[in-house]
């Protein structure tokens, strides 16, 4: 044979083989890669969990969902393919050609070839039934299956990319992502909400496993600041803990923090447009990635609560001063549980008046009486009432969000109230910050549960984290 019809040959052969094996090998489609039509027309294989399955006539209907969006992918076989184990619940993997659906709820469905039970699901045993819209508090009690539900699946979704909003904010907007320690020997709130850190077994009965006490962190703050002092922006986005003997709807004691600290900032202002802008990039990208999610949220769990997200969007945040928000606080014709003064500190009911008397909208509340707040915070330097240059963002529905300050810069400032408190040999590194290129700076901490809670109306905070750990549990 000529060499030229030989290479012809082996060519049309191998580019044959090439496509048969494309063909036998179906390729892995996620239902959110084929409800968005990649792979029409071809062999796909889809693997996931039951939501539904019936049957009609010769046909089986079997819709599958495997986490990557809400809406499930219809599965359409023949009847021969029912199977006492394919059962709402159990995991299937299944493999068909993705054809267009002439359905009006959905684009495509998927001619199914076979369907492979991988794992069982007893629906008499499993806490959730098909079809029902459990509650929150229903679902709560179930942390290692609750991810299996429409609602919770979308919570976590919603999660997921308000986290990467995050990120991405501060990304764009130059500040350098810092990984600070969850072990750590300072109390940064002064608090004493402190979980303290042993080995379980420890060697030496004597022995402090880190030769001082060792706590799990309830602020990034204090090494932010270190770092502030090296890049100028950086942000850190952790867990935190507090041992807060709380069971109220907006305290955990492990929620997660997104904290970041800004140098050569002279005024509070320049947090709350931080703190603002940050609120409304995230706020708006999880409107506009995750529609579906969302609106099963605000259709379905709180109805309504959209209005609300629009209207906070809408509004330029208020500013209040501490001493403003008291006066607006005595002249009220609410009877409040806790006593109104000069002084005293913020509770819950407070700022819901608060927020509710500025029209619903986010509130910051400044200048806080130096008492209230930690050593770190800026003195004001003001008469008669003192105050320091603290800021908490209060918004509807959920309370305070986020909690920052200028922070006190000047050595003798800073330590004079260390010594205040006793606490000059602890912070001598702090105070070294202000001896070597101190420069003014501030910084503030959001309550990432309760930004989820604002933005979806969920009331227990309980709800909005994969595992809740509060006083008194801590399943899983
Ligand atoms: O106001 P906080 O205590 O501020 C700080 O920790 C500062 N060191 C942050 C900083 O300036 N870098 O906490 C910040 C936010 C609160 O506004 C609240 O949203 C949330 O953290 N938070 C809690 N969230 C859930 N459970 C708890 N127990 C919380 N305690 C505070």
């Amino acid at each position: 044979m000529h060499r030229t019809a030989v290479l012809t040959l082996c060519r049309r052969v191998f580019l044959q083989t090439l496509r048969h094996l494309c063909e036998e090998v179906p390729r892995k489609l996620r239902v959110s890669e084929a409800l968005s039509g990649v792979g029409l027309g071809k062999n796909v294989q889809i693997q996931g969990w039951v939501r539904s399955v019936r049957s009609q006539k010769a046909n089986l209907f079997v819709d599958v969902n495997d986490g990557s969006c809400l809406q499930p992918l219809q599965v359409v076989s023949t009847s021969e393919n029912q199977d006492p184990q394919l059962t709402f619940g159990s995991a299937v993997q299944i493999r068909g050609v993705l054809k267009k659906s002439l359905h009006r709820k959905q684009s495509v469905e998927l001619e199914a070839g076979n369907i492979y039970v991988v794992g069982e699901c007893n629906p008499l045993d499993f806490p959730f039934k098909i079809k029902e819209r459990h509650k929150l508090d229903y679902i709560r009690q179930f942390p290692h299956l609750r991810s299996r539900t429409n609602t919770f699946s979308s919570l976590l979704r919603i999660r997921s990319e308000a986290a990467w909003a995050v990120h991405s904010y501060f990304k764009e907007n130059g500040f350098v992502h810092i990984h600070t320690p969850i072990i750590t020997s300072n109390d940064c709130e002064g608090a004493g909400e402190l979980f303290q850190i042993e080995p379980s077994c420890p060697q030496n009965e004597d022995d402090n496993f880190f030769s001082v006490p060792a706590y799990l962190t309830v602020s990034g703050q204090l090494h932010l600041e270190v770092m502030a002092g090296s890049f100028s922006r950086v942000y850190t986005f952790g867990p935190t803990f507090r041992a807060e003997n709380s069971q109220s709807r907006r305290h955990l004691a492990e929620f997660f923090m997104v904290e970041a600290e800004v140098a050569f900032t002279r005024s509070i202002e320049d947090l709350t447009t931080v703190m603002e802008a940050m609120f409304r990039r995230t706020t708006e990208h999880v409107l506009d990635r995750c529609p579906q999610d969302v609106d099963l949220f605000h259709k379905h769990v709180t109805p309504g609560h959209r209005d609300a997200v629009e209207a906070m969007l809408k509004a330029k945040f208020h500013v209040v001063t501490y001493s403003e928000a008291i006066n607006i606080l005595k002249q009220s014709a609410q009877t409040f549980a806790f006593p109104v003064n000069w002084g005293c500190d913020l509770q819950t009911e407070h700022e819901k008046y608060l927020v509710k008397h500025c029209g619903m909208r986010p509130v910051f509340v400044i200048d806080y009486p130096y008492q209230l707040k930690p050593f770190y915070a800026r003195d004001n330097r003001d008469q008669p009432q003192r105050t320091v240059a603290a800021v908490d963002l209060l918004v509807p529905g959920v309370g305070e969000l986020c909690g920052g300050s200028l922070r006190e810069e000047r050595l003798d400032l800073l330590k004079a109230r260390l010594e205040e408190v006793g606490l000059e040999d602890t912070y001598s590194w702090y105070l070294d910050l202000r001896r070597f290129g101190s420069v003014p700076h501030g910084g503030f901490g959001m309550g990432f549960e309760r930004y989820l809670q604002c933005i979806l109306g969920v009331d227990n905070i309980k709800d909005v984290i994969p595992f809740p750990r509060y006083a008194h549990s801590c399943l899983l």
